[in-house]
């Protein structure tokens, strides 16, 4: 623990980064299909003298900017907030490797901000062609800044073999494009591009489904049928790509989901089943009521069904990068540092010296087994569960007394191959003592009859 642990009570740690993450995804991929969607409607109606679309257009540029340039941003800064609260560890690794990677993110953020809102100011004040390329500058700035943090986030997943034999050695800046041009990262750059060509066809909808019928009938029935064709790339190539993808996420990592799918109704990793479905089905219903309601009767498309196809492309995004993050399991970082920013090289360590004995942030003063134990849940456990509210501890060990905690721990520093846990929770690490400290935290959170066995140390 060489930061200290940060409590959320109820909906616990993960769901913080959870919350603000899939809104944050709705909007950054918005922004990068989004500046594409313009550029390319604007040189559409130059060509076809489509005179009609540019004043739309420049009404859609101010609900993008807006919810780019304020929700985006400020969304953004706050995944950073939040990670750098409950990830530290891994926070600390992503900036050390990744320096220079941040530092020509910052610069596509600097050019994307800037083109957007002279793109918007600039409407009718400068040449077209002009404008237009303003238009591109954007689109291009902000594709790049995908390509990057793409690399970034797909190195979380699978750092790949090269990056790993060097990592903790201080060696790790020389294999800096092998760590970004990791095994995941062009599946994965691919399927995010489609995901944000369908989020810009769903935006445009919602701005394009306030026109009115009487006054822009014609202008309405077009640019509804447009938007409704950038859905399309994603609903012909989705299955292909996440295929692709599939079959470059690690064995171990896939195996979470067959785990929901062998024990559906009943397992543990259920949820993850159920997501992986709910993601399925969300997509394809978007597709269908996108069909149905936008390109078959574009002059009835109102604001009503403009949202539900916004809700549910919500919650296929949601519930996709749910599932992404969910088969980084046991991981924050693949393979190399687990939830609870333990290293995966530190664990033989921790066990002889003890975990807490080099923590910069465990009271030193601590002489009750329960004070031990509360801090090796607070630093080991709490990643990813919480005492009463989601993945309740409470609730997982209320059907176990003292000696079946005691065996549940010993299978988790054990953490051997074939043990239930090993695929998706990290050992427990510490000596024989630190482990005695939490079982006896752990007994003492539900009342009798667990209670009684708290004496017994
Ligand atoms: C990487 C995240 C992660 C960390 C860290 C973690 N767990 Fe878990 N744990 C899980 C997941 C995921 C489940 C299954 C959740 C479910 O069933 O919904 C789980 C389930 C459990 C269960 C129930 C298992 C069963 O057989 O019913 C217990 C007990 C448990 N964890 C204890 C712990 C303890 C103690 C720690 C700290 C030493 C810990 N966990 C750390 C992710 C984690």
């Amino acid at each position: 623990m060489n930061y200290p642990n940060w409590e959320v009570p109820g909906i616990g740690l993960p769901w913080v980064i959870g919350i603000i993450a899939i809104f944050h995804i709705m909007i950054s991929h918005f922004a990068v299909g989004g500046g594409l969607y313009l550029a390319m409607a604007e040189r559409k109606a130059m060509k076809e003298g489509r005179t009609d679309w540019f004043p739309l257009l420049e009404r859609h540029s101010k609900f993008f900017l807006i919810l780019t340039g304020i929700f985006g941003a400020v969304s953004g800064v706050g995944i950073w907030f939040a990670i750098g609260l409950i990830q530290p560890e891994a926070t600390s690794t992503l900036i050390h490797n990744f320096v220079f990677g941040w530092a020509m993110e910052w610069v596509f953020f600097m050019v994307e901000l800037t083109s957007a809102i002279v793109y918007y100011y600039t409407w009718n004040r400068i040449p077209q062609a002009l404008h237009l390329k303003v238009g591109w500058l954007y689109a291009i700035a902000s594709v790049c800044t995908l390509v990057i943090i793409n690399g970034i986030l797909t190195f979380m997943l699978t750092p790949g073999q090269a990056w790993l034999s060097v990592a903790g050695t201080g060696n790790e800046s020389a294999y800096f494009w092998n760590a970004f041009f990791n095994p995941t990262y062009w599946p994965s750059l691919v399927l995010r591009i489609l995901v944000c060509l369908s989020l810009a066809g769903v935006w445009a909808l919602v701005t394009f489904s306030r026109l009115d019928e009487a006054t822009h009938g014609d202008s309405k029935v077009k640019l509804v049928r447009w938007s409704t064709s950038w859905l399309a790339p994603a609903f012909i190539l989705m299955p292909f790509v996440f295929a692709w993808y599939a079959a470059m996420v690690p064995a171990t990592n896939k195996h979470l989901l067959e785990l929901g799918m062998s024990t559906i109704g009943s397992g543990s990793f259920t949820q993850i089943t159920r997501v992986v479905l709910m993601s399925v089905m969300s997509t394809a219903t978007v597709a269908g009521v996108a069909y149905l309601f936008a390109y078959k009767y574009p002059r009835d498309f109102s604001p009503g069904h403009a949202t539900a196809i916004l809700f549910l492309a919500l919650i296929a995004t949601g519930s996709t990068e749910y599932a992404r993050e969910a088969i980084r399991k046991p991981y924050v970082i693949g393979s190399h540092m687990y939830s609870n920013s333990v290293r995966v090289r530190e664990v033989a360590q921790f066990n002889k010296e003890g975990y807490l004995t080099h923590s910069l942030w465990a009271p030193k003063d601590m002489t009750l087994a329960m004070d031990v134990g509360r801090t090796m849940f607070r630093g080991q456990c709490m990643s990813c569960h919480t005492i009463g509210g989601y993945r309740s501890m409470k609730h997982f060990l209320e059907e176990r007394d003292y000696k079946a905690i005691g065996n549940v721990l010993k299978m988790l520093h054990e953490n051997k191959k074939d043990s239930p846990y090993h695929n998706f929770m990290p050992p427990v690490v510490g000596t024989p003592e630190e482990i005695l400290d939490l079982q006896i935290y752990l007994a003492a959170l539900n009342p009798p009859p667990n209670k009684g066995a708290v004496a017994s140390r």
